[in-house]
């Protein structure tokens, strides 16, 4: 742990030699064996991409007069996204950091937007609320904390997965401003029912956001491969704004996503300028002011290598492999995949008393897999959605289906033989004593040795840990999670 900038410069390769040391332990993509973080596809587009960002990393999009190359850039990216999700030339929208972002800056133009439209949503100091399921994304409560909105989520059906227009309609309060369908959701691969969202947004003068950030460039290649696709772009009247990301299936380097409008009217809601100030002048259509041109050139020239033939072929590879996934997961005794997936988003849970599903990353991993576990949810009427492992399979995991298949199967039978230990219920049951909103250092500390855990590092196993995180009550999970991670940083 270095504690201060070095007195003396260091060697250069000595350095970057160091550095490539800390990678040791991280989630080991290269070897396309990483079902998350990473979506490699395996074209020579990752180099264009990777010089194209270096090439522009030191340019400024700060300010889009001074440098025109980036504008134009923005300009473009934004057109090909916009065109590809069948948006015409009114369509506009801005290049963005990733999925969050997007999403938080169409949720404050709907804010803005309905300051100008909707005042009576703000009367007596009311909060308009997102209407959500409970599958859209953390990033629209993230949005909600962030830019005081309120949000309600709603129940999804427990066997498909999908929101429909029915539950939002039931769950409409007079405070709700925006409607969220997303395409697909990230736990459970499925198409919300955006049709029947958007024509509700319509009938009730709401602000329609479609979460396109994982399907926005996959879906339409599916279709155009011959596919059927349920509809979730700018062909479904009521679509007002979408955001799709680049550094996921667009495979463009990292800090890279597009938020879109119906039009300029609407985009303007989004946009930030200063005159309040004693310094250059500020107006800024995204979060960030200073920004690398690194990622938008990263992506242009990723896009314009991969080519729509690129796409199109690592879609239909993708889509081969995640129905051999689905196949041969629900082959596997005491496995299931939930729902079904429609794109390349595999969830899969056990039904299995003695088998749980929490502990299979942790075995993979020994094999050298990264899964990824998911927590359960409860609903508010409908069943619980079950805990669960998550897959996002990507072009790098194509060759090696069989292989993980195999592994999955030997790690079932692992599991199995792992008895219960009921250490979380003990955790849960002693955090109950605890008020959240006084958990202190010492009580946190109390809790990781209960856990088996030494001080907030990074867990050899995830198991154990999930399995109490499972267990608390959401309040405290939220609490016990930032005591966390503030420890984690230090
Ligand atoms: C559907 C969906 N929306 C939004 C996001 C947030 O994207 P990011 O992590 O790029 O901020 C994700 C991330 O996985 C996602 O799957």
């Amino acid at each position: 742990m270095r504690e201060a900038i070095p007195m003396k410069g260091q060697a250069k390769d000595d350095v970057l030699t160091t550095l490539e040391t800390f990678r040791a332990n991280d989630v080991p993509w290269r070897e396309g064996k990483a079902f998350g973080y990473v979506f490699d596809a395996r074209h020579e587009a990752l180099g264009a991409g990777k010089r194209a960002y270096l090439a522009f990393m030191s340019e400024n999009g700060l300010d889009p007069t001074s440098f025109p190359s980036l504008l134009r850039l923005e300009n473009e990216v934004v057109r090909m996204c916009a065109s590809h999700v069948h948006g015409g030339p009114e369509v506009v929208g801005n290049f963005t950091s990733g999925g969050t972002e997007s999403i938080l800056l169409a949720m404050k133009s709907a804010r803005d937007w309905a300051k100008a439209n909707r005042p009576e949503l703000f009367a007596n100091g009311a909060r308009p609320e997102i209407l959500a399921p409970i599958t859209a994304h953390a990033a629209f409560h993230k949005a909600a904390a962030y830019l005081e909105l309120g949000i309600r989520t709603y129940d999804v059906d427990a066997e498909t997965c999908r929101a429909s227009a029915e539950t939002a309609r039931a769950a409409l309060s007079e405070r709700t401003l925006v409607l969220v369908g997303s395409a697909p959701s990230y736990a459970y691969g499925v198409i919300d029912d955006v049709t029947g969202l958007a024509a509700l947004a319509i009938e009730k003068g709401l602000w329609m956001h479609v979460d396109a950030c994982m399907g926005g460039v996959v879906l339409p290649f599916m279709e155009h491969n011959g596919e059927a696709v349920a509809p979730f772009d700018f062909r479904v009247p009521g679509v007002w704004s979408l955001s799709m990301d680049l550094h996921k299936y667009g495979y463009c380097p990292k800090g890279a996503s597009v938020v879109l409008y119906r039009d300029k009217a609407l985009r303007k809601h989004q946009i930030y300028a200063c005159s309040e100030w004693a310094g250059y002048t500020i107006v800024n259509a995204t979060v960030q002011s200073t920004k690398s041109g690194g990622p938008l050139a990263g992506a242009w020239a990723t896009m314009q290598v991969m080519g729509q033939e690129g796409y199109r072929a690592i879609v239909a590879d993708m889509r081969a492999a995640t129905r051999r996934f689905v196949e041969g997961i629900d082959a596997i005794p005491g496995l299931r995949v939930i729902s079904r997936p429609e794109m390349t988003l595999v969830a899969f849970t056990s039904d299995d008393d003695a088998l749980h599903v929490f502990h299979l990353p942790d075995l993979m991993k020994k094999r050298g897999w990264y899964i990824q576990p998911t927590l359960g949810t409860q609903q508010k009427s409908a069943a619980a959605l079950r805990e669960h492992v998550h897959l996002s399979v990507t072009a790098a995991n194509v060759p090696h289906v069989e292989r993980f298949l195999s592994d999955l199967r030997a790690c079932a039978e692992e599991a199995r033989a792992i008895p219960k230990d009921e250490t979380a219920k003990e955790v849960a049951f002693m955090a109950s004593h605890i008020d959240p909103a006084t958990l202190d250092d010492a009580a946190f500390g109390r809790l990781l040795a209960m856990a088996g855990m030494n001080g907030a590092g990074v867990p050899e196993s995830s198991a154990g840990i999930n399995q109490i995180l499972q267990e608390l009550d959401p309040a405290f999970r939220k609490a016990i999670l930032v005591h966390y991670l503030n420890d984690l940083f230090a």
